[in-house]
This record gives structure tokens, C-alpha cells and sequence, in this order.
């Protein structure tokens, strides 16, 4: 059961109302570095399996789960130019979907073959694909990430709750004093520890803004929340790299966060940090130190579920990790140990404006849907990260949160 059972925006399947949402948007698939060319793997997103290949060119491919003759997983299959051939009796489909070779059959039959095709692209790291019917809008571009820094695409995080749960976090400020404060201690950062007065939210042209306001002052962090599914932050204290990355480099964080299906969802984040030449070849080199050590050894996951089941105490994890990846694992106890929550009987309050605001522009644009009417057309930010402090001051009272 859920806020509004009629515009149920848990379960994102075919034919849902919110899961014909959310394919009316571009949504990443893949992190590009993890696919090479000659690769095919087989991805699932919000219910539904796709087939994803890397041509010998290049070019990235995401195509129907299976092949059309009897249904093998196509993602088994080999990849031979920018085609795929099935593993089972060796049907080949080119990149549109057309069939073009069946070894045995008439010559004739192959031109009446052809499996579903969807649109892709990749853009700062990731493989994007438009999953949803007619044609794709315009491809969202991020320009606040298309300037000179180090941009790294994060290792996406496959978690086992519900998509919600992310999303959610992403309108929620108020939950980073205790939900970080291990990570924000062993990083000496101190400044985030103080509980702010007041989250000042407000509906915008890309979705919601919100900032903490702390002694009628604005912190110097913006979180910004872009329909349907992207938070953008500024990332202090959890850059990832050596505990003075942590300490004093800046950087700006978005993340997709999409479900896999009803009960898991992966989160795709690209990281800006603005360094460059020698001093970026450097910090790449400690970054890649971290990461590798954190998958090794201490994986997110695999920490946060040992401390959900009482295994382990957030304090005694080993202080090589880096405080960008306990961050991760913070959040992963947090929302995780939500599972699939029935969110109608949550109890928000002062500091949840954002979250409600968040959940009363999905209700809006899913009963919008469901009754026919145009949804709100939502337009890409640009310059979010340079003007969030000019912008800071002018939010109207009006739309403070009670
Ligand atoms: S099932 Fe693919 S070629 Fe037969
Ligand atoms: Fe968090």
C-alpha cells in the first residue's frame, strides 16, 4: 500500500503509470568504461531486460532482451561488428535490429525479422538509452559537467531497496548530521555537523531546489533535485581519494538513481572535481588507490549489510577507507534498512519540506498521466554550481516550507 494506491509510484513495471513516467526520460544504463567494445551484457531496468552491446566501432547498442527466432538471452551471443548474433542457432541482427543473417533458412525470411531497437548515447561516462515509446525527446545535457576538471563516472551502486528510498534522500538535507557523522568526523570537517533551522525548498523549471539555512544564514552546500530522478550536489568531505582529497577539494556530484526492478536499485553518479594538468593526473592516481582498495576489500554492500545485521559497528571499520565510500555505506544502512517502505504511513515534519514537495510533484505529474493531461516539460539546469550562491538569496518566502 502507498500514499495514493491509484498513482503508485513504487512499482515502475510495463503498463504502471509510474513506470511509463519514468520512460518518458533518457536514464543512464551502464557505466561506459565497464563495457568494451566486442561486449554484450544483458541489463534490467525498471522490470524489463534489454540486451546491451559495444560494437567492434565503438558504438554502444541497446536492443531487445532476446532473439526473435525462439528467445535466448541475446546477451550470450557474440558480438561481430556493430552486430549481434545469437548463441542459440546464430541469427544476426545489425544495429537497427534487423535481422541479416539465419544460416539455413530461405534468404527471403531475414528481411522479415527485426527486433526492438532503442535509442543511445553516451555522455560524461555513462551509456544512455531512451526506453520508453515514439520518439526520444531531446537528450538532457548536464552543462555544469561538460567543463575542465577531473570527471569521473563512480562505480554504480546496485542496492536492495526500492528506488524511492533514493530518490527520497535525494530531497534530504536533514539526514546528513547523523547519517555521516562518522564519515564527517574522521575527516576533521566539522562544519556539517550542525543542524540546520530551516530547509528552504522550492519548485523550479528542472524540479526542486532546496537549501539549508542554519542562523538565518544559507549553508554553503545546494542540493538540487531534477525530475524524475537526478539529485546534484556539491560534494565536500566526500571526494573520493586520500583523506586530504576528503578534507579540502571540492567537487560536485549528480546521480540517476533508477530501479533495477520494485526491490533494487542501481545509482550512477559522475563526480567533477576541479583540478587539472599535474595536480589532476595525481589526484586520478589516489582516486583509483581508494576505489580499488574499497571493492577489494571493503565493499560497500558487504559492510552495510554487516551492520544492519549487527556485525559490525560503523565505528570499528578500518580507517584506510576512504570517507567518500563510508559515505556510501552510511547511506546504503540508512536506506536499505528502509527496504520497500509503505511510505503513507510515514510521519514527516518541518524538516521534510522537500521530501513532501518532491512527493506532491510525482503525484501531480502521475495523475496527469493517468488522466491524459500534458505533463510539466522539465528543462535541464545550466550553471547551477556557479550561481547557486547569487541565487541563494532570492528565494521567495512564499515558498518556504511550513
Ligand atoms: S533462438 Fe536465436 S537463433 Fe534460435
Ligand atoms: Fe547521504
Amino acid at each position: 500500500m502507498n500514499d495514493s494506491a491509484s498513482h503508485d509510484r513504487e512499482h515502475t513495471g510495463p503498463g504502471t503509470v509510474a513506470g511509463r513516467y519514468l520512460r518518458t526520460f533518457w536514464h543512464p544504463v551502464y557505466r561506459a568504461q565497464d563495457l568494451a567494445p566486442g561486449e554484450a551484457q544483458q541489463v534490467t531496468i525498471m522490470n524489463e531486460r534489454f540486451t546491451l552491446y559495444r560494437g567492434e566501432s565503438g558504438i554502444a547498442h541497446v536492443v531487445a532482451p532476446v532473439c526473435a527466432h525462439r528467445q535466448t538471452q541475446l546477451s550470450i551471443g557474440w558480438v561481430e561488428d556493430d552486430c549481434i548474433r545469437c548463441f542459440y542457432h546464430g541469427w544476426k541482427y545489425d544495429g537497427s535490429g534487423q535481422c541479416v543473417e539465419q544460416p539455413g533458412e530461405d534468404a527471403s525470411f531475414k528481411d522479415r525479422v527485426r527486433i526492438r531497437t532503442y535509442p543511445t548515447r553516451e555522455y560524461l561516462g555513462l551509456v544512455f538509452a531512451y526506453l520508453g515509446e515514439g520518439e526520444a525527446p531531446e537528450f538532457p545535457r548536464y552543462t555544469d559537467f561538460e567543463v575542465e576538471g577531473v570527471l569521473e563516472a563512480c562505480i554504480p551502486e546496485y542496492w536492495p531497496c526500492n528506488y524511492f528510498n533514493r530518490i527520497d534522500n535525494g530531497c534530504d538535507g536533514a539526514h546528513v548530521r547523523w547519517t555521516h557523522r562518522e564519515a564527517i568526523m574522521r575527516a576533521g570537517s566539522g562544519f556539517r555537523l550542525s543542524m540546520p533551522d530551516e530547509v528552504v525548498s522550492e519548485e523550479t523549471e528542472c524540479g526542486i531546489r532546496h537549501l539549508s539555512m542554519n542562523g538565518g544564514k544559507l549553508s554553503d552546500e545546494y542540493h538540487y533535485f531534477h525530475m524524475p530522478n537526478v539529485s546534484q550536489a556539491a560534494a565536500y568531505t566526500r571526494v573520493e581519494g586520500s583523506l586530504e582529497d576528503a578534507k579540502t577539494l571540492r567537487g560536485d556530484r549528480i546521480s540517476w538513481r533508477l530501479p533495477v526492478d520494485d526491490e533494487n536499485t542501481v545509482s550512477f553518479s559522475v563526480d567533477l572535481i576541479y583540478l587539472t594538468g599535474e595536480a589532476a593526473d595525481a589526484y586520478r592516481e589516489r582516486r583509483r588507490g581508494t576505489e580499488e582498495l574499497a571493492m577489494k576489500e571493503f565493499p560497500p554492500p558487504e559492510l552495510g549489510n554487516q551492520i544492519l545485521a549487527g556485525r559490525l559497528r560503523e565505528k570499528d571499520i578500518d580507517r584506510r577507507l576512504s570517507t567518500a565510500t563510508l559515505f556510501s555505506v552510511e547511506d546504503y544502512v540508512a536506506q536499505v534498512g528502509q527496504r520497500h517502505p509503505d511510505r503513507s504511513r510515514d510521519r514527516l515534519g518541518r524538516m521534510d519540506g522537500a521530501v513532501a514537495m518532491l512527493r506532491g510533484i510525482w503525484e501531480r505529474e502521475l495523475r496527469a498521466l493517468d488522466d491524459g493531461r500534458p505533463l510539466k516539460r522539465w528543462t535541464p539546469p545550466s550553471g547551477t554550481t556557479k550561481t547557486v550562491q547569487a541565487k541563494s538569496s532570492v528565494i521567495p518566502s512564499g515558498a518556504r516550507n511550513p
